[in-house]
Formats: structure tokens, C-alpha cells, sequence
């Protein structure tokens, strides 16, 4: 299939860019490099031999999009763009809502525009607010999301919603993402954000590596076994196949659909700096921290309807994520 990953440098793109080339997909990515740079393209390429077509250019940009749509007769979108810092969402909504959002609703235009009626959009669990019940099914009720960022895939989910009722020939999967770790294990391609880590993973690799401290722990009196925050960590290789498989699910359907992407397990976050601390074979400073504002104590997938409409599960364990992540660190440091 002809497939379009805007934001297809990021993190998640660019594994999910290798997942869809080794399968045969023709990928083309448009990407503003505003968080990822050209550079992993190359890493694509070294990793399948073929290096998808690139476009930079910013989803907000019509024309651009109708261009890179219409001109390369595009089948299906994987819509990855998008800014992702809860903290930087608080200090300036307006741009995570021009960004996410308007940038969202000129992709789609662009998209109906061409004729392009498939999409697959990075959700996150996020939409959930704090969790009335866990695990997490995907009729749990949105809503209470806690920052602007959080509320930019809620709107988009909705407004993908009105437009398949209003298309009766769309497709829209939004795939509502747990917390996406580890890297590819050539250590070509991995997450490797600007300035100081948001993100737990991130964090705790450079600590390992020195570049940081320690790792601030936010709160230890969280209703969970050790006191420290639960999340369903899931593996950016198993998380990547998911994409894949939902591709070929959406060409196949039409209409609105919302699946988790996630283990079904949750790890506290001490027992994620043990897990890291085996992997890079030392121990990683911490402290114990105040809590985050807006953290929830816990959050776990259902990740059963995965299973039933894509026959996809996360095959890769902790051990597998921590032990990625840091060969990803080290050929960082190392600049290779
Ligand atoms: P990322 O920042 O690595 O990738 C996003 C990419 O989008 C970047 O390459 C960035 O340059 C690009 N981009 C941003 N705005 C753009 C625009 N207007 N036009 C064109 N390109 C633009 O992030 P990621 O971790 O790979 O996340 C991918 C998607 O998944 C995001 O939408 C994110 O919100 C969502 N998500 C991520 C997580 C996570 O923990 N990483 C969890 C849930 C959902
Ligand atoms: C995980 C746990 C923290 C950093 C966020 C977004 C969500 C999704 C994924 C992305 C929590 C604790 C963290 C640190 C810590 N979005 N922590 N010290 O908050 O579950 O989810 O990222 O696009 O929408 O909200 O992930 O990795 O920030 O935190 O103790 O330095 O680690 O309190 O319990 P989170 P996280």
C-alpha cells in the first residue's frame, strides 16, 4: 500500500516507518523536523535498504498536503504529527491546539480532497483521565484529561468520529497508545528527545549514562504496591507492528474505531529503574521526588480488542525494552 506517516521521523513513526517498509508498504514521510531530524532517514535506510520518500513539510501547510497526497496517489495516512509535552502544553494551549488540532482538521481536508479516505491516528491513553477501573477497555469513558495536550487527542478523536459519520466511506482507527519504550535493536533508531526528558525512560537512560544526576521519582505515596506511579510500558517494536496490522484492518472497513495498544501489564516506577539498572549492569541514582501535578497513580490496558480485531499482542518484555533503550543510549554517546 501507498502510505503517508506524517510526523514519520519521530519516535514511533520511524520504527513503525521499518515495520511497513520490511513488509512491502511504500512509505513516504512529511515531517516539519520540529522534534526529529533527516538523519533518521538514513538510519531507515541502513536498517531495510530502502529509504522512504521525504517530505518536509508542516501538516498545517493545504497545499503542501494536497501536493504530497494527490501527486503520489496516497492510500492510507498514519498520522503521527503532532506536539507531545504535557508540561509545554500548559504554558502555551494555542499552540498544541494549531498544531495538533488545526493541523489535524487541514490534513483531513487534504485528505478528502484526494480521495484519500483511510487513516490511523496516535492516540493515547491519556483520553481516559484517571481511571474509574482498571485495566482499561476501550468503552471506558473519556474525558477528564488534565492538560491541553491530552485534550488535543480527545478533540481529534472526536472530530474523526463526526467525520465517519458524516463519510459513510471513511476509515479512522485511532490507536490510544500506553507508554511507548525501547528502541530498535540495531541501535540506529530510539527516542532521544531535546533538553531535559519529560518522559520516565528517557530520564532514567541519562542518568545511567551520566549525562544526568539522578532520577527524580515523583511521589511514593501513590495508592500501588511500592507507593510510586503504574504504567503499562509497551515496547516502540511491538507498538509498531500494531500500526501495521491496524493498516490492514482500516483498508478493510469503514467507520470509527478506538483500539489500546499496550501489555496489559503495569510496573511501578522502581521497579522500571531496577529493570534499567539490569540492563546497563550499575546502579541508577534516584531520589524520592514530590508528585508530578496531574499524574494519576496507575493506568493498565485491556489490550483484548487488539487481540480479537488485529490478532496483535505485545511480544517483547521489560527486560527486552530496558536492554534497547540503552544499547540506543551508549551509541548516542558514543556518536556512531
Ligand atoms: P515525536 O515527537 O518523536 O514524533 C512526532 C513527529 O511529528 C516529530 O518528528 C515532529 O517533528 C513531527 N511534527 C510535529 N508537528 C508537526 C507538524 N505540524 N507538521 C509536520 N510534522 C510535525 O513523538 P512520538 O513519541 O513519536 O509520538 C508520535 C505520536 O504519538 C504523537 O502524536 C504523540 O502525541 C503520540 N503519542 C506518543 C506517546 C509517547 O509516549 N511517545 C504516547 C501516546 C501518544
Ligand atoms: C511515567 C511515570 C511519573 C518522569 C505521558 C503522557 C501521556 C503519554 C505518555 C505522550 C509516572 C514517573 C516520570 C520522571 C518520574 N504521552 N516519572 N520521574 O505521565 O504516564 O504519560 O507520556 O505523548 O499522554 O501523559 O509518562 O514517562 O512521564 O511518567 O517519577 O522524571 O514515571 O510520575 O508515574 P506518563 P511519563
Amino acid at each position: 500500500m501507498r502510505v503517508l506517516l506524517t510526523g514519520g521521523t519521530g519516535f514511533i513513526g520511524s520504527h513503525t516507518a521499518v515495520e511497513l517498509l520490511a513488509a512491502n508498504h511504500d512509505v513516504f514521510i512529511c515531517d516539519n523536523l520540529c522534534n526529529s531530524s533527516r538523519e533518521t532517514l538514513t538510519a531507515i535506510e541502513s536498517i531495510t535498504g530502502r529509504r522512504p520518500v521525504f517530505f518536509e513539510s508542516d501538516i498545517r501547510d493545504a497545499r503542501a498536503m494536497r501536493g504530497i497526497l494527490g501527486d503520489n496517489g496516497i492510500e492510507a495516512v498514519i498520522h503521527f504529527a503532532g506536539l507531545k509535552a504535557v508540561g509545554e502544553s500548559c504554558v502555551k494551549p494555542l499552540a498544541y491546539y494549531d498544531n495538533n488540532v488545526s493541523g489535524t482538521v487541514t490534513l483531513l481536508e487534504a485528505m478528502q480532497a484526494t480521495g484519500c479516505r483511510t487513516l490511523i491516528f496516535s492516540s493515547s491513553s491519556t483520553v481516559y483521565g484517571t481511571p474509574q477501573k482498571l485495566p482499561l477497555t476501550e468503552d471506558h469513558p473519556v474525558g477528564g484529561v488534565t492538560n491541553p495536550y491530552g485534550r488535543t487527542k480527545l478533540i481529534i478523536e472526536k472530530i474523526l468520529a463526526d467525520l465517519c459519520a458524516a463519510d459513510a466511506e471513511f476509515s479512522a482507527v485511532c490507536l490510544r497508545y500506553f507508554n511507548p519504550i525501547g528502541a530498535h535493536p540495531s541501535g540506529l533508531i530510539g527516542e532521544n528527545p531535546n533538553g531535559i526528558p519529560n518522559n520516565l525512560l528517557p530520564y532514567v537512560a541519562r542518568v545511567a549514562a551520566g549525562v544526568l544526576k539522578e532520577v527524580n521519582v515523583f511521589g511514593d505515596d501513590y495508592p500501588t504496591p511500592d507507593g510510586t506511579g503504574v504504567r503499562d510500558y509497551i515496547h516502540v517494536m511491538d507498538l509498531a507492528r500494531g500500526h501495521a496490522l491496524a493498516l490492514q484492518y482500516a483498508a478493510g472497513r469503514s467507520g470509527w474505531d478506538a483500539i489500546n495498544l499496550g501489555t496489559g501489564k503495569g510496573y511501578s516506577v522502581l521497579e522500571i529503574i531496577r529493570a534499567f539498572e539490569k540492563a546497563c549492569g550499575h546502579p541508577v541514582a534516584y531520589r524520592i521526588a514530590p508528585r508530578r501535578a496531574g499524574d494519576i497513580a496507575a493506568n493498565w490496558a485491556d489490550p483484548s480488542k487488539a487481540q480479537r480485531l488485529l490478532g496483535w499482542r505485545a511480544e517483547r518484555g521489560l527486560e527486552d525494552m530496558c536492554a534497547t533503550a540503552w544499547n540506543f543510549q551508549q551509541r548516542l554517546l558514543s556518536g556512531k
